[in-house]
Order: C-alpha cells, then sequence, then structure tokens
C-alpha cells in the first residue's frame, strides 16, 4: 500500500466500520484513482501532483455513507446527491482542504448554481463545477465508473459516459465535453 493509500484507508477507517460499504467505496475509489494516473500518464501533465490527484480520488466518495441509498450499503439520511457536500464536512475538520472541494465538485461534470436552482436540486444554490485541474480531472475519471455491486471496477465505455451526462441536459454533456478533451 502507498502512502496516499495509507493516509486515504485511515481517513476512511475513521467513519466507515468494516463492511459491504467501505469494500464498495474503496474498490471504486481505486478504480477511479487508477483511471486519474493512467490519464496522466497518458497526458503528461506536468502541472498536476500525481499523489495529489491520487488521494483525492482516494476520498472524492467519502459522503455516501451520510446518504440514503440502500442499494449500495448507504442508510444514512440525506438524499445520494448530497455526498459531495457530505464529504466536504467530513474531511474539512481533518484539514483535507483540497480533497473536500473534490469532494464538492464532483458530482455529474459539475453543477451550476443556476442548474441547482432550476432543477431544485437539494443543494445550497452556489457554483459546484470543477476549478482546479485536480478537481476537473477526479470529476472525469469518476464518470466511467458505477457504484453497481459486482461492476465496481468496469470502465464505461465514452458513449455510454456521454448518454448519461445528455440526460442531466446539453450543458451537462458539453461540460463533460470539454474534460473530456483535457484529459481523454
Ligand atoms: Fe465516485
Amino acid at each position: 500500500m502507498n502512502r496516499n493509500e495509507q493516509l486515504a484507508r485511515r481517513v476512511i477507517d475513521c467513519f466507515y466500520p468494516a463492511g459491504e460499504l467501505r469494500d464498495l467505496l474503496w474498490t471504486h475509489s481505486r478504480a477511479v484513482a487508477d483511471k486519474v494516473l493512467n490519464c496522466l500518464k497518458k497526458r503528461n501533465m506536468a502541472g498536476i501532483d500525481p499523489g495529489t490527484a491520487e488521494l483525492a480520488a482516494l476520498l472524492h466518495d467519502i459522503g455516501i455513507i451520510r446518504t440514503d441509498a440502500p442499494s449500495i450499503h448507504c442508510h444514512g439520511t440525506l438524499p445520494y446527491l448530497a455526498h459531495g457536500m457530505a464529504g466536504a464536512a467530513m474531511l474539512r475538520p481533518l484539514g483535507l482542504y483540497l480533497c473536500a472541494d473534490v469532494c464538492e465538485r464532483h458530482t455529474g461534470s459539475g453543477l451550476t448554481a443556476k442548474e441547482i436552482r432550476d432543477q431544485h436540486l437539494p443543494l445550497p444554490a452556489r457554483d459546484l463545477t470543477p476549478r482546479t485541474a485536480v478537481e476537473r480531472l477526479v470529476c472525469y475519471a469518476d464518470k466511467f465508473f458505477s457504484k453497481t455491486p459486482g461492476r465496481l471496477t468496469e470502465e464505461k465505455p465514452l458513449e455510454k459516459v456521454r448518454a448519461q451526462m445528455e440526460r442531466f441536459g446539453t450543458a451537462s454533456l458539453d461540460r463533460f465535453d470539454a474534460l473530456h478533451r483535457e484529459f481523454g
């Protein structure tokens, strides 16, 4: 286990008892982190520190335990969409500010204040699109993996991801396509 994995495991273990949900979170997060590292290798991006991006990927979904999503073993009270905000609130007291921002800004291809308002989403109506390169990269890589038990490490084909983004509107797909041009 590398140092990022050790730190991420320690943080996850603070909030997650051993069991199916913790295993699911870890497998999903590792798949996303592997894609993040592969994108960086392929593009040879000097501006992004791979270690920082890996740690952020390993922690981006830590908030799911606070949500109500029984099909993936989450028995909290928040709507699933709020898992990014919940994760940020869990990580900030630990001083993991950069990872907290990644949590908050990775949902879909990001969400604008207008989308949150217009669609009455259960989130604060402020800009939640990914800003930094690390935020954008983790958001992008995450879209290729579902949390369906049994299919956690199966990378979705690009066209399937694009179709899923389009369901949330053309602006959502446009943002994803921009991420794909940057990292794909
Ligand atoms: Fe994720």
